[in-house]
């Protein structure tokens, strides 16, 4: 396996099928499908499975990567990969058949009737030297027959098939009978944790982004989309994508660029919603809008650095109440805090539960606090 990497490329960002040089924490998964398929080798029989998991997750790369990285690594395979999204039969079949053609070396032959481009696909695929690793990627309710059919004719001609479906068409399709004795075995993809998001996305940043970003960007990213979608790459990946203009111009990636390429996850709350949030949990609560204030006042400054820990909190919490001569007790801080954080005004890094950060621009939450404030002052 090649650990250097010899240039960044945005391919990384950009292409839909790109395949990094590495799968990180999969080992288990591909084991498996090495596994078995390696059996299937050895014994020559055709051997089919379904790969599936949450849309996001990773399943078109971890189908490449076995077809474009295991596959002629361990198997003397002709590999042919087919997107069946958005196509219809005939598109498909055609595809197979093109493939197939230029796989074994055979001159393509025209034809546009879908029974006589699948009698020579199969023809073409039967005829071929060596056996062949299909995947039909995006496998749903409009093309799931193609896949029994080639998952049929796989067994025939001792291939092997690999569906890819997301979750939702796994329940239909396994519910109906063609689909369930298609496959042999499956891989269900699990979501992945925190720290295992947070080495997916430092890698595909260290592969595409020219200067880097800093580790706080990556961690902030990584928290955003596990709290708020599912823990999943293809959101990071989007979320990267966006940035990445911005870093080849020379800007500077702060909280506010992150926090505005995220928003498609991340804005489920308006800004007036925010005000009227801090409205309804500050009602006579000074100490809750003076810590809510110390924290916006504390990201406002200091634009890149997008947590701030307890700790400093505190502190500045501590010195506001010396200027205004209030009375300093750290458990009402806590209690304050964990009500932010009840409401989701405030939220905490799934790194490090003493990391704080929020969702909307600081200046909106300082503003909220400070007028609130203002309001309880007028009121006595
Ligand atoms: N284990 C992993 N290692 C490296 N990159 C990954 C991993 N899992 C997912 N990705 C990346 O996350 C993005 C989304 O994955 P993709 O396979 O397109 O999702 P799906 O097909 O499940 O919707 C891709 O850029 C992919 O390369
Ligand atoms: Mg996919």
């Amino acid at each position: 396996m090649r650990m250097v990497r010899p240039h960044r490329s945005p391919k990384g960002l950009f292409d839909p099928y790109y395949v990094p040089d590495r799968l990180l924490h999969r080992d288990r998964d591909l084991d498996t499908v090495s596994g078995v398929y390696g059996d299937s080798f050895e014994d020559e029989y055709g051997v089919n499975c379904l790969v599936h998991g949450i849309s996001g997750v990773g399943m078109t790369v971890f189908s490449r990567y076995f077809l474009t990285k295991i596959v002629p690594e361990q198997f003397d395979a002709h590999t042919v990969y087919v997107d069946a999204q958005r196509k219809d039969s005939l598109e498909i079949v055609s595809e197979l058949h093109d493939k197939v053609h230029e796989q074994i070396k055979k001159p393509l032959t025209v034809a546009f009737d879908l029974d006589i481009l699948w009698m020579q696909f199969k023809r073409a695929a039967s005829a071929a030297r060596k056996r062949t690793v299909f995947v039909i990627d995006n496998i749903d309710e409009t093309n799931e027959e193609i896949f029994g059919k080639l998952a049929r004719l796989s067994k025939e001609i001792k291939a092997s098939t690999i569906g890819v479906l997301n979750s939702h068409d796994y329940r239909l399709l396994t519910k109906l009978p063609a689909t369930q004795m298609a496959y042999d075995f499956e891989v269900p993809l699990d979501t992945y944790t925190q720290s295992q998001l947070y080495d997916i996305v430092r890698m595909r940043v260290e592969d595409t982004f020219p200067l880097g970003l800093t580790e706080e960007v990556v961690r902030y990213i990584t928290d955003l989309v596990v709290e708020f979608d599912a823990s999943k790459p293809k959101t990071t990946i989007e979320a990267l994508k966006a940035l990445w203009p911005m870093a080849t111009r020379g800007q500077e990636i702060d909280s506010d660029a992150v926090r505005s390429a995220t928003t498609s996850i991340t804005s489920f709350l308006n800004d007036g919603d925010y005000i009227d949030i801090i409205e309804a949990v500050s009602m006579n609560d000074f100490m809750t809008l003076l810590v809510l204030e110390a924290l916006a006042e504390h990201l406002m400054r200091y634009k890149t650095e997008t947590y701030i820990d307890r700790g400093t909190l505190e502190e500045i919490v501590n010195i506001k109440c010396e200027e205004l001569g209030v009375k300093y007790i750290p458990k009402d801080i806590e209690r304050s805090l964990q009500t932010l954080v009840f409401q989701n005004v405030v939220f905490e890094s799934s790194y490090s539960s003493s990391l704080l950060y929020t969702l909307v621009p600081p200046e909106i939450l300082y503003d909220a606090a400070i007028n609130m404030r203002r309001e309880l002052a007028r009121r006595k």
